[in-house]
């Protein structure tokens, strides 16, 4: 019997962006834990015998907490049977997949990531957006809007409120508001374009483009809803895709009159 669990990303939602390696891991497996976020059709490409245990955690709610999720993977892995933990995106972004993979450790469970494409990545390329630009954004920071309960988001507002490099906000919808605002405050101009996504990559695929000044009003006049990553950069006010090549609804709120909103 050799223990072992996969960690492995699951990338945006679209099958088609699972690597190789996921893609062959995933159809061994005997178990698959996997979260809210990991579309059908990922999972359908699990075997058919294969027992799936959703884990799912929806913001502010968490259905199976963390202790519980890294307990039953200790303990499914000491049956000796191919275990694949099966997380959205990349498992070391904003996935506690760290977390996951101390505790494997701590108990003496060989285990192996397999990278996956994060949203950001996912959410970018599909809309026709380079995260970095020459001339335009000179580096590119992922951060996350997600706060413990009722605790304020405590953030390098100053350091992040920078104009040259693009930020890319996950688990943002519940703060956005205050999130611009803070930037705003910060010296980021109200003006700068602001693309949300919301289910990247997949068949329901939604953007909007507004700015900063306006996006938290933009966001709930749309309705958006989780999953949503949001581009914040000069960058998001470029669209270098083929509107033609994959319709997808993407309104765009004038950038000047978001601003004066
Ligand atoms: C708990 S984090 C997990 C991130 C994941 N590990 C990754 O690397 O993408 C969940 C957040 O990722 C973002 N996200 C994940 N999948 C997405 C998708 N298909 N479209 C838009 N945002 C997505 C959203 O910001 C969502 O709230």
């Amino acid at each position: 019997m050799h223990p072992k669990v996969f960690l492995v990303g699951a990338g945006p939602g679209d099958p088609d962006l699972l690597t190789i390696k996921a893609a062959r891991i995933i159809a061994t497996a005997d178990i698959i834990v996997h979260d809210r976020l990991v579309s059908d059709a990922i999972l359908d490409t699990a075997p058919a015998v294969a027992a799936r245990i959703c884990v799912g955690k929806q913001p502010r709610r968490h259905p199976v907490p963390q202790d519980e999720i890294n307990a039953l993977l200790v303990r499914l892995a000491r049956t000796g049977l191919t275990i694949v933990r099966l997380k959205g995106g990349d498992p070391f972004i904003f996935g506690r997949g760290g977390e996951e993979a101390e505790i494997l450790a701590e108990a003496g469970i060989p285990f192996e990531v397999i990278p996956g494409i994060t949203a950001a990545q996912g959410c970018a390329a599909s809309a026709g957006i380079p995260l970095t630009h020459r001339g335009l954004a000179t580096g590119v920071r992922y951060v996350t809007g997600h706060c413990r309960e009722d605790a304020p988001l405590d953030l390098n507002w100053a350091g992040l409120a920078d104009a040259g490099t693009t930020l890319v906000l996950y688990m943002g919808v519940a703060q956005i508001r205050q999130i611009a605002a803070r930037l705003i405050e910060y010296g980021m101009p109200a003006d700068m374009p602001v693309l949300a996504i919301a289910n990247g990559t997949q068949p329901d695929e939604r953007r909007l483009t507004s700015t900063l000044i306006g996006i938290a009003d933009s966001v709930t006049a749309e309705r958006l809803e989780n999953p949503v990553t949001f581009i914040i950069g000069e960058v998001a006010g470029l669209d270098l895709t083929v509107r033609s090549a994959r319709a997808v609804p993407h309104l765009v709120v004038p950038v000047r009159e978001a601003a004066r909103a």
